[in-house]
């Protein structure tokens, strides 16, 4: 009997995520939602299914948990969803220096973006190759290919999972499976929000920002076409392509002297 294709998308309850949902669903596929906020998990669930005729199941979990992602693989088996398309995108940046920071708050951060991430790829891939099928979003950011702030391990995180999709793509896409890192510059979503800097942000210009709509729909584009790093939005390839010339020294240079902002 053939079934439609199935995607799971972590951090699924707001913004990015979110729009890749409906993003997703728009091409036929079932929808996984993961995120802690059930009550929204369930209302876009609803709205997906009021829209597209696909299954959309949704696991409210805490993926800074270290039992997070054997428990989503595991309630997923339980009821027969095949994943064969992985998006992680679950994430956030904290807004202090890396002292002033909790131990916990980095080890929650850590447990959600790097091992979150690479964990549940590593669970997936199996039974994505064992089809010789499969596509993974790994949501990364600019600020991957852009000096590094201070105190912060958020760009080194994005770092992280630049080179980790670059590798898992060159390992597995002649079994069929691409991988691609997802990298978008500054995006209307929930973000600066939790991040606390929405103030700060609302005064920078129009031009500069992306809906995640905008955002999720190149990604899709992205990894079905077999790209490896997605850089989002015509003014962000350019910030990308200017920071690719500049001499490590003075990205690093950049890095020690300024503040900026995630994004
Ligand atoms: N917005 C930007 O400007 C921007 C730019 C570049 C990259 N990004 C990246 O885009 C990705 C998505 O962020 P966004 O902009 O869409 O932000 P967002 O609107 O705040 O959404 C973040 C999502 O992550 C989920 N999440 C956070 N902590 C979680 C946890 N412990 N367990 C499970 N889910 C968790 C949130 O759900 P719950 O709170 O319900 O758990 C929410 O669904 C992130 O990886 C971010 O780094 C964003």
């Amino acid at each position: 009997m053939s079934r439609n294709r199935t995607a799971l998308i972590t951090g699924a309850s707001a913004g990015i995520g979110a729009a890749f949902a409906h993003e997703f669903a728009s091409h036929g596929y079932d929808i996984a939602l993961v995120a802690r906020r059930a009550d929204k998990l369930e209302a876009l669930a609803a709205d997906i299914k009021a829209q597209f005729p696909v299954q959309v199941t949704t696991l409210a979990m805490d993926l800074a948990s270290t039992h997070a992602c054997r428990a989503i693989v595991a309630e997923l088996e339980g009821k027969a969803v095949h994943v064969d398309v992985l998006v992680n995108n679950a994430g956030y940046a904290l807004p202090d220096g890396f002292v002033e920071c909790s131990w916990d708050e980095h080890q929650a951060m850590l447990q959600v973006m790097l091992n979150g991430y690479t964990e549940v790829t590593h669970r997936l891939l199996p039974g994505m190759l064992a089809q010789g099928f499969g596509r993974i979003i790994n949501v990364s950011s600019l600020s991957a290919l852009a000096p590094p702030s201070k105190g912060s391990l958020y760009s080194a995180i994005k770092r992280y999972v630049n080179d980790f999709s670059a590798a898992i793509d060159f390992e597995f896409r002649e079994r069929g499976v691409h991988c691609t890192a997802l990298c978008p510059g500054f995006t209307y979503t929930e973000f600066h929000d939790v991040m606390g800097v929405r103030e700060a942000t609302n005064k920078f210009p129009k031009y500069v920002w992306q809906s995640a709509r905008q955002v999720a729909a190149e990604g899709y584009d992205a990894v079905m076409k077999g790209k490896v790093i997605k850089v989002t939005g015509t003014l962000n390839r350019c910030i990308a392509a200017l920071l690719g010339l500049l001499p490590r020294p003075l990205q690093l240079h950049f890095g020690r002297t300024s503040r900026g902002f995630e994004d």
